[in-house]
């Protein structure tokens, strides 16, 4: 599968947690969710009394205008899903179709509170890999479909410096999935941890239970 640039695509809290093994005692954390979009999980939190920053150069524009782009990118993502459906597992979503239901409905879920959430700080518009957040704004960041699986549009140059600058910024950072958009290994995977290996940060890649994408049942753990 490959798109011409990053597509507004937006998952569930439920599969956040299962993407980053989040337990209870980690909702409760100051998490930054990185590169967002979309996705309903904060939105979701905050109902459930948790509080997340998402940060996200889409941002930028209005409910309106990130309504208008997700209709416009909605039939190529659907048209590339179905073409290439061998590439994924399906057991949590019955078919094409109803993976595009679930997520139109996560991403109305986060339009119908986006405005709101941006006004009280919960959206922030920013881009790594260099951000204006001070260091140690965060316990964790989460970084789900953008980093690794967008290897053949960053360079590992941008993976080295993105990672760094989390970790500036957070004490934790999670990052999944670990392959690229034809499924391989990252090739920027090894670089990305003897980076962190050399500046004295844990790494460890932990087994989850979301593997939507063949080949993508790991997330990468990087702590201070
Ligand atoms: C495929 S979407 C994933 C959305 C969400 N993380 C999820 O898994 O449902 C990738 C997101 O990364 C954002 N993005 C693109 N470039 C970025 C950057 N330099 N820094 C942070 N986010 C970026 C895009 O705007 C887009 O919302």
């Amino acid at each position: 599968m490959t798109l011409d640039s990053v597509v507004p695509w937006g998952r569930t809290l439920d599969e956040y947690r299962r993407m980053f093994n989040l337990t209870e005692s980690d909702l409760r954390k100051r998490i930054l969710g990185v590169g967002d979009g979309p996705a309903s999980f904060n939105a979701e939190m905050q109902q459930k009394g948790h509080y997340v920053v998402s940060m996200d150069p889409i941002y930028a524009i209005s409910a309106a205008e990130i309504a208008s782009r997700i209709e416009q990118t909605y039939d190529t993502v659907m048209q590339q899903v179905k073409a290439n459906a061998a590439n994924y597992n399906w057991t949590d979503f019955q078919d094409a179709d109803d993976l595009g239901r679930q997520r139109m409905q996560a991403m109305h879920h986060f339009l119908a509170g986006y405005e709101n959430g941006k006004q009280s700080g919960r959206y922030r518009v920013d881009a790594l890999p260099v951000t204006s957040f001070a260091d140690q704004s965060f316990d964790l960041a989460l970084y789900s479909h953008l980093l690794f699986l967008y290897s053949a549009h960053l360079s590992e140059a941008f993976h080295i410096q993105a990672v760094g600058e989390l970790l500036r910024i957070a004490d934790e950072v999670r990052i999944f999935p670990l392959v690229d958009l034809t499924n391989q290994c990252s090739p920027f995977l090894n670089a990305v941890l003897a980076d962190c290996q050399r500046n004295g940060f844990q790494t460890e890649l932990i087994e989850v239970s979301y593997h939507f994408q063949k080949n993508s049942g790991q997330m990468l753990c990087i702590k201070k």
